[in-house]
């Protein structure tokens, strides 16, 4: 009698553990539906003079994303007049990008200056560099005070099988939690 009350508590201690088991969000078997990874979020960013690069610190921390620095291979001798150049030719400048992977990333994002009311050549470098369709490309820029807006149209040109979320002037840093929030980035 005593045993088969043994069994009886030892099945019921088992079946309880299983339940538990399936509700623990750390079991979730990799065939589920996954929740989000790092891996997910890349934060790709040009900067020359650093304030692109505090914003895009702020994106990957808040989203959890990964970082990762777009370098231009060459210097530039006179900036002023080399950089304009080279947007206005549409010219590709090398880059060095500090990511492998990218195209294991569902989301970019891809901040920049503005140089000219324009994205820097870089960009478009990068952008021609992998096969983002079917990803998503999330813009963002600092500025003196031009906004996004006139800088926008390169990304759908080079990558016309992306979609291309709303971007972000974040010339202000009040704006970049509720822009995060508003596209479903964060909670
Ligand atoms: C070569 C160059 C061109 C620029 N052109 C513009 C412009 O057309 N409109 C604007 O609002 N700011 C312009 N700026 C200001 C930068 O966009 C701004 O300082 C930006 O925050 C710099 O970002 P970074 O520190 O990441 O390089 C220009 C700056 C440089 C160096």
């Amino acid at each position: 009698m005593k045993s088969k009350r043994n069994t009886l508590m030892t099945a019921l201690v088992l079946a309880f553990s299983l339940v538990l088991a399936a509700c623990s969000p750390g079991q979730s078997s990799s065939s589920e539906g996954a929740s989000r990874t790092k891996g997910d979020i890349l934060v790709a960013y040009f900067s020359y003079t650093g304030n692109t690069e505090e914003v895009a610190g702020q994106i990957a921390d808040l989203t959890d994303g990964t970082l990762g620095e777009i370098q231009r291979v060459e210097e530039y001798g006179n900036l002023q007049e080399e950089a304009e150049a080279e947007i206005l030719e549409g010219a590709r400048p090398e880059i060095t990008f500090s990511v492998d992977n990218v195209e294991d990333y569902d989301t970019v994002f891809v901040g920049y200056p503005i140089w000219w009311n324009e994205a820097p050549a870089m960009i478009a470098t990068f952008l021609e560099s992998y096969n983002f369709a079917g990803k998503t490309i999330i813009p963002f820029c600092t500025s003196g005070s031009d906004s996004i807006d006139h800088s926008l149209h390169i990304f759908g040109e080079i990558c016309p099988d992306a979609t291309i979320a709303e971007g972000l002037t974040a010339n202000n840093e009040d704006d970049i939690e509720p822009w995060l929030q508003e596209l479903g980035m964060i909670q």
